[in-house]
C-alpha cells in the first residue's frame, strides 16, 4: 500500500498582541545623581537612563502584570487561553505562582494552567519558548505570558541608578499580528555568580563589572549556536533588541555581535540605527528584569517612524547566573494596526516626579511580615491595588480610581 507522504508544513507563530505597564511615579536621575554627588552625565549619557520608575506601596509584580495582561487580552477570546506563564524574579511567595493572582483578576477560564517560571532575567524567554512549542502542539490555543519585575539594588550602590519597575504580558498564537518567530535559536547556560539575590534579600547582589562581561560572554556564546543551527548572519537581521539593564548596554552589545557577526558596516551610526528605537521606554521606566527585553521590542515597534512589515528582528535574552538566548522573528503585515503605542506613551506622560526622599522612603517601606492586619492606603491609579495583609495572605482589588491610558500625547523624544 502507498503511504501518502506527510506534508511538511509550518505552522506560524507568534506575539498576537503585547502590551506593558509601568507604575506612574519615578525618580529623575539627574536627582538622584546629585544626591550621590555624581555626574548627571554619568547616569544620563554613561549607563542611559533618565527616569526609573518607582513602586508604590500599593503596586507590585502581581498588579502591574495584571495591568499589562488585561490589555494584551483585549479583544481575544480568553476561554483560548490555555496556559499563563508568569515570569519574574521578584517573586512574593516561595510556594503560591504569581500568575494564579492574574487568573483570578482577569478572570481567565479554570482549565487555564497558571504557573510561575524563573531565571533571572531570561525567565521570560524561557516562558515563551516553552509556549511556541505548547501553541505547536495545540495550534487552536493561546498562551498568555506575563512578566513583571522590580528592580532594586541598595542604596548608594554602583546598581542604585539601574533599578526600575514595569511588566509585560504578550499573546502566543498561531495567529500572530506583530511577529513571526523563526524556529531556531541559541542558548548558552553556565554557572557564574555574576548577580543574585539570596531569600533573605530584598535588593540583588551584583558584581557589576563582572557582570556585564558575563552578558557579552553570553551573548558571543548564544549568537553563535544561532548562527550555526540558523545559517543567518548579523546583516541578515534588520533590528536588534537587546535585554537591557540600562541603554548603554544595547550599544556594547551590537558592537561585539557586529563584528563577530560579520556585518558589512560597522560604524557607529548604522549600529545605533538597527537597536536605537528600542531603547526609548527603558530610559524612562529603567530595568524591569524579565520584562526589559519585550519592553524594548514595543517601543522598537510603536517607535520605529517607518513601516516594518517583513523586517527580521533579532532578540537577546539575558538572565544572569547564568542563561542566555539570541533569536528572531519578522514583523507581520499590518502590525501597526495592532500596536498599543497611543496608550504606553499617554501611560508614560502622566507620570509623576519624586523627590529624592519620597524616593527613599519607597524604597524603605516594607510590609509586615508577621501576618499582622495591614491596610494599604490607595495611591496607585493602576487598575488594580494591592488592598493589604490579612493573616499572611495577599489582598487584591480592582482599583475604584484607576485611570485609563487611551490618549495619543505627541511622542515624547528622547536622546540616546
Ligand atoms: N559623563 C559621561 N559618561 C560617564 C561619566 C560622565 N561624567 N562618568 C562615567 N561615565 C561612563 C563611564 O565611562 C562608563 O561608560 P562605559 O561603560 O562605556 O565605559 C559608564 O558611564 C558607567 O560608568 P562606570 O563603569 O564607572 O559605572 P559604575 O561602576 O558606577 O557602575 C554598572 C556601572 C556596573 C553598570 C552598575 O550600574 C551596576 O552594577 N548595575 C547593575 C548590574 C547590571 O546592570 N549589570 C548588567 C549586566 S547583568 C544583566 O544584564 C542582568 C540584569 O538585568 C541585572
Amino acid at each position: 500500500m502507498l503511504r501518502r507522504r506527510r506534508k511538511d508544513v509550518r505552522v506560524m507563530i507568534g506575539i498576537e498582541s503585547l502590551a506593558f505597564y509601568t507604575p506612574e511615579q519615578y525618580l529623575d536621575l539627574k536627582t538622584l545623581a546629585a544626591e550621590r554627588n555624581v555626574p548627571a552625565d554619568k547616569y544620563v549619557h554613561g549607563i542611559g537612563q533618565e527616569r526609573m520608575a518607582v513602586l508604590p506601596p500599593d503596586e507590585d509584580i502581581v498588579t502591574m502584570g495584571a495591568a499589562a495582561a488585561r490589555h494584551a487580552v483585549e479583544g481575544i477570546d480568553i476561554s483560548t487561553i490555555d496556559t499563563l506563564m508568569f515570569a519574574t524574579e521578584s517573586g512574593i511567595d516561595q510556594s503560591k505562582a504569581a500568575a494564579i493572582y492574574v487568573h483570578q483578576l482577569l478572570g481567565l477560564p479554570a482549565n487555564c494552567r497558571s504557573f510561575e517560571i524563573k531565571q533571572a532575567c531570561c525567565g521570560s524567554t524561557a516562558a515563551l519558548q516553552m509556549a511556541l512549542a505548547l501553541v505547536a502542539q495545540n495550534p487552536a490555543k493561546r498562551v498568555l505570558i506575563v512578566a513583571s519585575d522590580e528592580a532594586r539594588y541598595g542604596l548608594n550602590t554602583p546598581g542604585e541608578p539601574t533599578q526600575g519597575a514595569g511588566a509585560i504580558a504578550m499573546v502566543i498564537s498561531t495567529t500572530p499580528r506583530l511577529i513571526v518567530f523563526d524556529p531556531e535559536s541559541g542558548s548558552y547556560t553556565e554557572d557564574v555568580m555574576d548577580f543574585w539575590r539570596p531569600n533573605y534579600l530584598d535588593e540583588a547582589l551584583v558584581d557589576g563589572k563582572f557582570s556585564i562581561q558575563v552578558y557579552m560572554k553570553a551573548l558571543e556564546e548564544s549568537w553563535n549556536e544561532y548562527q550555526r543551527v540558523s545559517g543567518r548572519g548579523y546583516q541578515d537581521c534588520d533590528y536588534f533588541c537587546f535585554h537591557l539593564p540600562f541603554t548603554k548596554m544595547a550599544g556594547k552589545a551590537n558592537r561585539v555581535l557586529a563584528r563577530i557577526g560579520g556585518a558589512s558596516r560597522t560604524d557607529e551610526d548604522s549600529i545605533l540605527a538597527s537597536h536605537v528605537d528600542s531603547l526609548h521606554y527603558n530610559r524612562l521606566t529603567g530595568n524591569s528584569y524579565t520584562a526589559s527585553l519585550y519592553v524594548g521590542l514595543s517601543s522598537l515597534l510603536e517607535n520605529s517612524p517607518g513601516n516594518l512589515t517583513g523586517r527580521r528582528i533579532g532578540l537577546f535574552s539575558y538572565g544572569s547566573g547564568c542563561m542566555a538566548s539570541f533569536f528572531s522573528g519578522v514583523v507581520c503585515e499590518d502590525y501597526q494596526r495592532y500596536l498599543q503605542g497611543d496608550r504606553h506613551h499617554a501611560m508614560l506622560e502622566r507620570r509623576h516626579e519624586l523627590t529624592y526622599e519620597q524616593y527613599k522612603a519607597l524604597y524603605c517601606h516594607r510590609l509586615p511580615t508577621d501576618g499582622s492586619e495591614y491596610v494599604i492606603e490607595r495611591t496607585s491609579s493602576g487598575p488594580f491595588r494591592l488592598a493589604g495583609i490579612r493573616d499572611h495572605k495577599r489582598i487584591y482589588e480592582s482599583n475604584p480610581a484607576a485611570v485609563e491610558h487611551v490618549s495619543a500625547p505627541s511622542r515624547h523624544e528622547v536622546a540616546v
